[in-house]
């Protein structure tokens, strides 16, 4: 099995992306690896500090363990978006591929100082795992927002990520490029799109050279999505627009069989809800 650094890397000679989709149940995980099964792709799976409180992180870890191992598919595990070294050294341990040490809410300054301390700490537990840093603002909930969170749109410059990325040493960069978490509900009902600024994405990719990964994909514009991917981004997270999938199919599964007790029966009708939007952004994200 290719290591996720050697995936990205043929994944960024293709100039295509790896698609990264957060879970934090079985609907979510199986429908992920369903959908990366059919095209034949590699996959990014990721749980955030919230979702692997639920799922728990041994546990997540023996989950993509067990696909690869039975199916052979290349899926790669994220602690995404780890606030804290301590939560760090956990998902380190308990044999993540990926780690996100995400400070962007304090000042750029500190961020690097801090992020550097998380790279040296998780390279000590295992050299081989990749270690992302965050600059810029673009908001923290991937849920249905009121409106835009305060401080989102404010572009990370060429010379911040070169800083960074030489200062902290990270694998990967995830800078603010027009992206943001989370969905409006104007983008919930079709009417509005993320745009990226694609300009800038290629700036930043000659300033730092590293890997990058673009956040907050639910609700962009496909043709940025695209012309993103070209620019430089080698990793795309996509999370809002699956559970937005899972609650519609838990709903619909509910509404289909009222009578019905086992959840290995309904949850199904979810399943395939979430599978159809990974399905699409993994043929998106993989086409040349
Ligand atoms: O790390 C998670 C992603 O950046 C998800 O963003 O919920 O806007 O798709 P999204
Ligand atoms: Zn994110």
């Amino acid at each position: 099995m290719k290591t996720l650094r050697e995936v990205l890397q043929q994944a960024s000679r293709d100039k295509i992306a790896i698609g990264h989709f957060n879970f934090s149940d079985l609907v979510a995980f199986n429908a992920i690896v369903a959908a990366a099964r059919e095209l034949k792709v590699p996959v990014m799976v990721g749980v955030s500090e919230g979702e692997r409180e639920f799922t728990g992180v041994a546990q997540a870890a023996a989950l993509v363990k067990g696909v690869r191992e039975e199916y052979g598919l290349p899926i790669y595990l994220n602690a995404d978006h780890t606030h804290s070294i301590a939560k760090a050294e956990q998902a380190a341990k308990a044999g993540f591929d990926e780690i996100i040490f995400d400070r962007s809410d304090i000042k750029f300054e500190e961020d690097i100082a801090e992020t550097k301390r998380a790279v040296e700490a998780i390279k000590s537990i295992n050299p081989e795992i990749l270690v992302e840093g965050e600059i810029g603002w673009i908001g923290a909930s991937s849920s249905v927002l009121e409106k835009v969170p305060e401080g989102v749109g404010v572009l990370t410059t060429p010379d911040e990520a070169r800083q960074f990325v030489a200062a902290t040493k990270v694998d990967v960069l995830a800078p603010a490029v027009g992206n943001m978490h989370g969905l409006l509900q104007s983008m919930v009902r079709g009417e509005v799109q993320k745009r990226l600024n694609i300009e800038r994405i290629a700036e930043i990719k000659a300033a730092c050279g590293t890997f990058m990964t673009l956040h907050g994909g639910s609700g962009t514009n496909d043709d940025d999505f695209k012309r993103a991917i070209k620019a430089g981004m080698t990793i795309v997270h996509v999370n809002t627009e699956l559970r937005l999938a899972w609650r519609r199919g838990i709903e619909a599964g509910f509404a289909a069989m009222p009578n019905e007790f086992s959840p290995y029966k309904i949850l199904p009708v979810a399943v395939e809800s979430v599978k159809k939007v990974v399905k699409s952004r993994l043929e998106l994200f993989g086409s040349k």
